[in-house]
């Protein structure tokens, strides 16, 4: 399994996108978290700025809605073209609803859990998503640190996907760094977030090159170690 390194550009600089675009070519796919300062106490940008994305990306988008009444909002993103679109299980009182939408609209549909939300009620509906995110930090805001508490989560959702036999990916957001990576793919995460950690970086390129090898690495140790149910 190769693992995923999803860069987020809520750090990138908002006046050069297309520049900074290029300067992470090398990740997997390009993370856009759009907030609404509703659901968040924070504000980013909306569809006409992520259906600009779309045309000039070098890789596929991978939105993340941090905003309310996503019954109504999201599937336009996944109508603009964005490969992957995930929404929060707090916005909506039907995920699998608003996922069957997404799904219909060409996009992979992706469901995010907060802190404080448990993840077992999506579990219990796994086939009707494409990825869950596990949120490490409180979301609205870059550069926080990890929430240990949160990864739980991950070993949860990964016995389920394995038990299940899905090809669900496993995303986790927030505080991901080079000296926590490894830790977080051991657990069963394959795709990673990283907005400071990458964009900070003197060699943004080298940085998703060392933070890939990083997850790999500890997703190898903990296939040997027969920690996951293949
Ligand atoms: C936070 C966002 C994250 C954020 C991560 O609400 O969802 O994607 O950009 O930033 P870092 O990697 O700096 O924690
Ligand atoms: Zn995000």
């Amino acid at each position: 399994m190769g693992m995923r390194i999803n860069p987020s550009i809520l750090s990138a600089d908002f006046v050069n996108f297309e520049r900074d675009f290029k300067s992470i070519a090398n990740c997997d796919l390009i993370h856009v978290d759009v907030m609404d300062n509703h659901f968040v106490p924070n504000l980013t940008f909306g569809l006409p700025m992520v259906a600009r994305m779309q045309q000039i990306t070098p890789k596929p988008l991978d939105v993340h809605l941090m905003i309310s009444d996503v019954d109504k909002w999201a599937v336009g993103y996944a109508e603009a073209g964005a490969y992957s679109v995930t929404f929060h299980a707090e916005a909506t009182e039907n995920p699998v609803a608003v996922a069957r939408t997404l799904r219909a609209a060409g996009a992979r549909a992706g469901v995010a859990v907060k802190p404080g939300t448990d993840v077992e009620s999506i579990l219990d509906d796994l086939r009707e998503f494409d990825q869950v995110l596990v949120m490490t930090v409180e979301p609205g805001f870059g550069g926080q640190s990890l929430i240990e508490d949160c990864l739980a989560k991950v070993t949860k959702a990964r016995r389920r996907i394995d038990a299940e036999k899905l090809d669900v990916w496993l995303q986790v957001d927030g505080g991901v760094t080079e000296s926590n990576i490894a830790r977080i793919a051991e657990l069963g995460a394959d795709t990673f977030v990283a907005g400071s950690a990458v964009f900070k970086a003197p060699d943004r390129a080298a940085q998703i090159d060392e933070l890939r090898e990083l997850a790999e690495a500890g997703h190898q140790h903990a296939v040997q170690h027969g920690h996951f149910g293949h």
